[in-house]
């Protein structure tokens, strides 16, 4: 056979390789790495081109030890406040001891993983556990790995109940449902579609406008699917009042659309509520999970759908098979986790943190937007999944920080939110995430066992930060690009 021999970094140790064996590296030195070495694997095998941001940030300079609750450890002992929270993947914090002991259980026990042969009592209870929480009749469930993938699944189970003649999506500007093929067709960002070929049986509408959807289904009765973020994540934490929410049910239900809720950011505790769509007192024909619902430490993924839908698209033994799991769909140890996760949220109350926690961090934040307006122009959102936006200063730099700025990505001119999240992770050991689609956006999606003391940690940070004005953390944060 013709394999291809690795050659190791020059600051790997060899691996005694026995004959025929490639130079491949141990778990010990993919552990042990030292930074140098990751950086550079991370251009020669992953993705260079994200280096080059990851650099500009100053991330590259971080190896994350270990993890646990609402912290990172670094290399050099120093703990990160995780506002960041993975998109909303760890809405358990790091490392949840119940969820570690559940797996170590299932390990311990020798416990089988894949379940395409045998019935699976784990699938069997995950989906019991999701249906139990899920309102009404969203009753049937399709385990998988990803939240494209359940989205991918989402959609199908749609078109197979619409049939062919019916089977085109409606989608809201600036969504975000994942970068698989079928779903990036109802990804808007012309970034993440580049000129792949896509399906072009979709119609696009501004988001929370009622009026375009019923004027889009009055002219288009092939429309019949409506697919919406509840929040939407990657357009800067965005939302539609409950009006628009109880109106779309209804006009879904006269002309015969399905409503599919993508829920895998917005969903799992996140807002406060275990479906963001609760909030509203409406229920979708079809829902999606992901992220969070892996505990923090699997990837797994939950289509849902309302029974009757499910039955006519898949119902029989002649329709069982189109949509039968992918290899890893409800694998064992995976379900064990979500399950402990599950019961983690209601035993330990943690819905009920995010609303109360997160309306404390959402106030302090609208204090500090009183006392820096210059700065803070919005904070919105529910529950921890929050939108901090800065102003716009592309057009509008401070003249003497313009030089400075000339040698910085153009992506990162403007961005305020770019040079805060740096300078608070570089300066006040904070972690925050930044947003797809509008760069002057933070995201703050903290854990759900986030206390009252970590959101003063962090709002101290922040001010510290904002106090600094808008010179100092530009000029700062070109001082770091330098040294
Ligand atoms: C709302 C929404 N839908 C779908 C996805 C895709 O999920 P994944 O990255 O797990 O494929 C994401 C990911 O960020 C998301 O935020």
């Amino acid at each position: 056979m013709d394999r291809k021999l690795v050659e190791a970094p020059a600051i790997a140790p060899e691996v005694s390789a026995s004959a025929g064996k490639p130079n491949l590296l141990s778990v010990d030195q993919a552990v042990d790495m030292p930074l140098e070495q990751m950086n550079q694997l991370f251009v020669d095998h992953l993705n260079p081109g994200q280096l080059h941001f990851m650099k500009l940030l100053g991330f590259h300079k971080v190896k994350i030890e270990s993890a646990e609750g609402v912290f990172y450890t670094d290399q050099n002992g120093r703990k990160i406040l995780d506002f960041f929270g993975g998109f909303g993947s760890l809405s358990f914090g790091h490392n949840h001891p119940r969820i570690l002991a559940a797996r170590k259980k299932f390990q311990d026990q020798k416990r089988h993983e894949i379940a395409m042969a045998f019935l699976s009592q784990y699938a069997a209870a995950l989906a019991h556990n999701l249906a139990a929480i899920a309102p009404q009749d969203l009753d049937m469930v399709f385990l998988g790995s990803s939240g494209s993938e359940a989205m991918e699944a989402a959609l199908k189970v749609a078109e197979r109940y619409q049939g062919p003649k019916k089977s085109k999506i409606l989608f809201a500007e600036n969504a975000f449902h994942g970068k698989t093929k079928g779903v990036l067709s109802i990804t808007d960002s012309a970034l993440y579609q580049s000129q792949f070929n896509l399906v072009d049986d979709v119609v696009k509408v501004p988001f929370g406008d009622l009026e375009a959807i019923r004027t889009a289904l009055e002219s288009d009765p092939e429309i019949g699917i409506v697919c919406l973020e509840t929040i939407q994540g990657g357009a800067g934490i965005i939302e539609a009042p409950a009006e628009f929410w109880q109106g779309l049910r209804k006009l879904c239900d006269e002309k015969g659309v399905l409503w599919v809720a993508d829920e895998v950011q917005s969903g799992t505790g996140r807002s406060g509520k275990f479906f963001a769509f609760e909030h509203y007192g409406v229920v979708p024909d079809v829902t999606a999970l992901a992220k969070s619902l892996g505990g923090g430490k699997t990837a797994m993924a939950a289509m849902i759908a309302r029974k009757p839908i499910y039955m006519k698209a898949y119902g029989k033994p002649a329709t069982a098979l189109i949509h039968g799991p992918a290899t890893f769909g409800g694998i064992g140890e995976a379900c064990i986790t979500s399950i402990e996760a599950l019961n983690v949220m209601y035993d330990d109350d943690l819905m009920e943190n995010a609303e109360s926690v997160g309306a404390y961090l959402k106030a302090q934040l609208q204090d500090l937007q009183s006392r820096y307006p210059k700065l803070i122009k919005d904070v919105r959102g529910r529950g921890f999944m929050l939108g901090l936006e800065f102003q716009d200063f592309s057009k509008t730099m401070p003249t003497v920080v313009r030089p400075a700025l000339a040698m910085l990505d153009e992506k990162l001119k403007g961005s305020l939110s770019g040079f805060i999240g740096s300078a608070l992770l570089r300066d006040h050991d904070v972690l925050v995430a930044f947003t797809e689609y509008n760069r002057n956006v933070v995201r703050l999606q903290p854990p759900l066992i986030t206390t009252r003391e970590n959101v003063d940690q962090f709002i101290a940070a922040l001010d510290k930060v904002l106090s600094g004005g808008v010179v100092k953390i530009v000029t700062d944060f070109v001082k770091s690009q330098r040294g």
